[in-house]
């Protein structure tokens, strides 16, 4: 009885941060749009619904640049989201994948820098390009926005420093720690890297925080479990669960679990119902779908109707979107 108290209190404190940084973003402070309603003699909070801008306002500008980052701050999102890499030298990037081969033009400038590999039966040869392979400097110099389209041609892969230059004071911040392990193997440490860029923005100073929430997203438990230990709350920390692991994490063992270093859940939007929502919410955990997109928008007649779904029919608090301008605010009823 005494835990599941202490735990719903967590998620009110998670949500409560959520909150004060979708104030900054240009929206009524959560402490003060609280509908506060009474759920078997308890006053509870049904705090208004957060919008992460997925690698920005990725539907239309290409992923991870600033000009995504700054179309996504424009349509409301109330964070933005980081996909985080580390360069040669040791620098955080913004970019989804290891690699540099989806959304740079890395062969134009950079022909000969790939990396020899073989996949499953040994036969089959591979050249990557990896972005742990080339400096700051160096990456620096691709062009990030032709693939999406010739008026992006001169966006440039952001360091996690400027996307926080950009962002801060306007919305929060959504680091995803991707790969730590792979990193790791390199000589990094991905957890101590963003807590220290963090601090060097000041944002992790309370009161700069307050207007600048961060929350921190991975897939790795490990990784949340070192940021858990360092920050000493789980409160900010997401755990993303993908098909492949849902087996464990979205069992009532796994979200027992989870609870105990992560203040909610991200899991793949096929993976969620009403059931789960409740589930987790019943520890304590904040539940936050990925990702909704107009590509994808599945049975439903539009995308806002899929993501009024999820928010106002499942419950859940929050959801990854490519498209922040689609987002409703309120429960769409037709
Ligand atoms: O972080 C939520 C969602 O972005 C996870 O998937 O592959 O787009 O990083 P991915
Ligand atoms: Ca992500």
């Amino acid at each position: 009885m005494r835990k599941a108290k202490e735990m719903s209190l967590t998620r009110r404190t998670f949500l409560q941060a959520l909150g004060t940084g979708a104030g900054i973003a240009g929206a009524a402070a959560l402490t003060s749009t609280l509908a506060q309603r009474r759920d078997k003699g308890r006053v509870t909070a049904a705090p208004r619904k957060i919008l992460i801008a997925h690698r920005g306002a990725s539907a239309y500008a290409p992923e991870h640049t600033l000009e995504s980052y700054s179309l996504a701050l424009k349509q409301g999102a109330d964070f933005v989201e980081q996909d985080l890499q580390i360069s040669r030298d040791g620098q955080l990037v913004c970019l989804h994948d290891l690699t540099l081969e989806r959304t740079t033009n890395f062969k134009d400038v950079f022909p000969q820098r790939f990396r020899e590999g073989t996949v499953d039966d040994k036969s089959i040869s591979t050249r990557h390009w990896y972005v742990s392979d080339f400096t700051l400097k160096e990456i620096k110099q691709l062009d990030a926005g032709s693939w999406f389209a010739p008026k992006f041609k001169d966006a440039r892969v952001p360091t996690f420093h400027e996307a926080v230059d950009l962002v801060k004071g306007k919305a929060g911040l959504y680091p995803e720690t991707k790969e730590p392990e792979v990193y790791g193997q390199l000589g990094f440490n991905m957890e101590r890297l963003l807590l220290k860029d963090l601090q060097k923005n000041r944002l992790g100073n309370r009161s700069l925080a307050r207007h600048t929430p961060v929350i921190i997203q991975s897939f790795s438990a490990e990784s949340l479990k070192t940021l858990f230990g360092l920050v000493g709350s789980k409160s900010s920390l997401v755990l993303l669960v993908n098909e492949s692991v849902a087996p464990y994490w979205l069992t009532a063992k796994g979200l027992a679990e989870a609870s105990k270093f992560a203040g909610g859940i991200g899991p793949a939007k096929t993976l969620i119902d009403k059931n789960l929502v409740q589930q987790a919410h019943d520890l304590g955990l904040t539940v936050t779908p990925y990702t909704v997109r107009q590509s994808d928008h599945g049975p439903f007649k539009t995308l806002s109707a899929e993501m009024s779904y999820f928010l106002y029919d499942l419950g859940v608090d929050a959801l990854f979107t490519d498209n922040p301008d689609l987002f409703p605010r309120s429960r769409i009823t037709n």
